[in-house]
């Protein structure tokens, strides 16, 4: 269900309006992006991730691809890396909404991945994680900004909250 819902707001980000009632019920990933922990993202990605995925730029494969600049760059982004059927299959680039739906559980995004990791399921730790690999880039991709306004926003109210 969650992943439906994922997909829609992806299709949103990319420019689907019609879609914009389905994503108001969505999670609000662009908020809490924003109040994520990069701090504890990486700690956490050291001690797990960091098993089998170098971070530093240039950094070799360990058993996974590096990870350096893996945030908005294409799926399968490490040059040479021999990565499954699965995820050279995906389209796109890893966007904080992929993201979010791989490491919940990377098999049920892309079946057949040789990630053998099941997913993070504290969805706070997910998203601490996520804004820590958009750190590890020369130039991080822009936080996302909330597009899609709360439907039937009362206008009064709007006006009294006007400075
Ligand atoms: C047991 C080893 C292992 C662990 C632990 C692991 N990964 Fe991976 N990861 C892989 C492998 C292998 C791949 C390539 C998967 C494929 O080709 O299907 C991969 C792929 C990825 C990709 C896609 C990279 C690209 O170039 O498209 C991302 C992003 C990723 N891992 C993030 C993480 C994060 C974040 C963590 C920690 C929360 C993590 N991984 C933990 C082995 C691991």
């Amino acid at each position: 269900m969650r992943r439906v819902v994922l997909g829609l707001a992806m299709a949103a980000t990319l420019g689907s309006h019609a879609l914009a009632q389905t994503v108001a019920i969505t999670p609000p990933i662009a908020p809490l992006l924003a109040t994520a922990d990069p701090a504890a993202g990486e700690a956490y990605a050291k001690k797990v991730c960091a098993q089998c995925h170098s971070l530093n730029d240039g950094g070799k494969a360990i058993i996974g691809p590096n990870l350096y600049g893996v945030v908005g760059g294409p799926h399968a982004h490490m040059a040479g890396f021999n990565y499954s059927a699965a995820l050279k299959a995906k389209q796109g680039l890893w966007t904080y909404d992929e993201l979010f739906a791989w490491l919940t559980k990377p098999d049920a995004y892309a079946p057949g991945t040789r990630m053998a990791f099941p997913g993070i399921k504290n969805e706070k730790l997910r998203l601490d994680i996520i804004a820590y690999l958009r750190t590890l880039s020369h130039d991080p991709a822009p936080l996302p900004t909330p597009e899609v306004k709360a439907p039937d926003v009362d206008q009064t109210a709007t006006a009294r909250n006007a400075p």
